[in-house]
């Protein structure tokens, strides 16, 4: 059994999600940043890779004091549960990430004395031989009570999630601005699909400046 997996992403025109430098940039516009939030309150668990995490050392946790109040009287924790996706287990001792109940999991070619250190920090779990094994890690977390994962990048574990047939449905809000450049990062990276991937457009609204698209993967 797996958790509902939801990814949500925020994008270019041309579909990149940040530039060739890979530091994050502000795509999303302030409606959109509401609606993510609303997201991550009502998620069990928010999941990124690692690659996300060295570039834009994001906090994931959940912005308004009202929705954080909300998941207090639900009987929920403040915010939900960070999970990171790190197969050497590279993630720094004082990233950002590391506050309430956060979940890094790595793969058999973590380093033990890296695996130590973070295991002061976070809950860690290994599961795969190189990179982590995704299904063996969405049992994981759906065994320990996550019901709703939210996906919020990058493009590399969104691909591998696709590739995989783990992901339920997308939230991708377009920016009306483009970012070019052939190795600024995409919603989906990694290599391409043996077929593309289908999927079915739930709703396309205006959304702020941009457009939130949001679609169902068919399996
Ligand atoms: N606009 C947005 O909404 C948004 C959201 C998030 C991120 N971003 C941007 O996206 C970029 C980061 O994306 P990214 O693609 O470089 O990194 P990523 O998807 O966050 O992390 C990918 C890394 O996760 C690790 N990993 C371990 N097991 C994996 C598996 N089974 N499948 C896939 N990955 C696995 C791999 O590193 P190891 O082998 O070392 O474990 C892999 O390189 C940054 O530029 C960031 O700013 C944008």
């Amino acid at each position: 059994m797996k958790p509902h997996v939801l990814v949500n992403v925020a994008s270019s025109l041309d579909g990149k999600i940040s530039d060739e430098t890979r530091k994050q940039l502000r795509i999303s516009c302030k409606e959109d940043l509401q609606r993510v939030d609303e997201l991550r309150a009502e998620a069990d668990a928010i999941m990124v890779g690692i690659g996300t995490i060295l570039a834009d050392n994001p906090k994931l946790n959940v912005k308004s004091k009202e929705l954080r109040d909300k998941r207090l009287l639900e009987g929920k924790t403040e915010n939900p549960i960070k999970v990171v996706v790190d197969s050497k287990c590279r993630i720094p001792e004082d990233a950002e990430v590391f506050n309430g109940k956060v979940i890094v999991a790595v793969s058999k070619l973590a380093d033990l004395s890296r695996v130590e250190k973070i295991s002061k920090k976070a809950e860690v779990v290994v599961f795969g031989e190189e990179k982590v094994d995704l299904k063996a890690l969405l049992e994981d977390l759906y065994n320990k009570g996550v019901r709703k994962l939210m996906v919020e990048g990058g493009g590399t574990l969104i691909s591998s999630l696709l590739k995989e047939g783990f992901v339920d449905e997308i939230f991708i809000y377009y920016a009306p601005i483009i970012i070019g450049g052939a190795k600024s990062p995409t919603i989906c990276d990694g290599s391409s699909f043996s077929a593309p991937l289908k999927v079915e457009i739930v709703s396309v609204e205006r959304l702020g400046e941009g457009l939130l698209l949001h679609l169902r993967v068919l399996s």
